[in-house]
């Protein structure tokens, strides 16, 4: 790759629909001068409940957009599709630098005092090897519970974040996990972080909540550094939106979830290529 000439690309990040928006808006925090072109494959969401198999082409072909459009960096920013296709994208792409997600047990474990940590996250993403791996490799001598959250991507997707119906799927799903005496609650999925006021609410005050997006920031800021492709200020970054589904649907809830007001395009699946809409 011609590093020189890629410090004024931008980074490519994806997520199966807005979830990604909660790991992008940290890494708008740690890397204000990057531009940054965003896709969520809404037409396709929820990745969550698609076979490992079926995740991996749709990010292969997320993938070969954000190249086409020329980024220099592509984070994944969603479990499910980290789980399903980062290992094969970073051999099928060796050219480009990738950061993905994966649960934040290493820390949850390292800080928990009861010595039980419990992890909320979509059914592919518990069904991976990179899951399994972290669990392992992090996990020793801790219990690890773990919950999905049947339909709460729906609800953040329709921007349904402070309704009663979010709330009751946010007062099932870890009840059993709290029942066991957890103290660390690591958010496995991107989407989740935009109900973190209301999982603290549930969990209370003696559970600590991990989003794990501050530290993607980081490791998209070390990556950029060691490559030298770090864009220099003073002129702060162009987000572009795209997305498979409605890009009004999107643009309507771009302030809620970011407080952004900047452009959204249509694309859409043909077979396994993205085009423009
Ligand atoms: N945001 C995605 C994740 O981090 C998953 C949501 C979905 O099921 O599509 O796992």
């Amino acid at each position: 790759m011609d590093y020189a000439g890629s410090i004024e690309k931008p980074i490519g990040i994806f997520d199966s629909g807005v979830g990604g928006l909660s790991v992008l808006r940290a890494i708008r925090i740690q890397l204000p001068f990057e531009d940054i072109i965003y896709f969520g494959d809404q037409e396709k969401v929820p990745y969550g409940s698609r076979s490992l198999l079926e995740v991996r082409q749709l990010s292969e072909g997320v993938v070969r957009f954000l190249l086409n459009e020329g980024v220099k960096l592509i984070v994944v920013a969603c479990n499910t599709a980290s789980a399903a296709a980062l290992h094969y994208l970073r051999e099928a792409f060796p050219f480009i630098p990738f950061v993905g997600m994966e649960p934040a047990v290493k820390p949850a474990a390292e800080n928990t005092h009861t010595g039980k940590v419990g992890v909320l996250a979509t059914p592919a993403t518990f069904q991976g090897e990179l899951y399994a791996s972290v669990v392992e490799r992090f996990a020793q001598g801790v219990v690890i519970f773990q919950e999905t959250c049947p339909g709460l991507v729906g609800q953040i997707e329709a921007g349904k974040l402070n309704v009663q119906e979010t709330r009751q799927i946010l007062e099932e799903a870890p009840k059993p996990m709290i029942k066991q005496g957890i103290d660390t609650v690591v958010l496995g999925c991107t989407h989740y972080p935009f109900v973190i006021p209301m999982i603290e609410q549930i969990v209370g005050p003696n559970v600590r909540v991990i989003d794990p997006a501050p530290a993607i920031a980081r490791q998209t800021m070390h990556l950029l550094e060691r490559d030298q492709i770090a864009k220099p200020g003073p002129q702060s970054g162009r987000l572009t939106f795209f997305t498979s589904a409605d890009p009004a649907a999107l643009q309507k809830l771009l302030p809620e979830l970011l407080g952004a007001t900047d452009p959204v395009f249509g694309l859409q699946w043909i077979g396994n290529h993205l085009v423009r809409a």
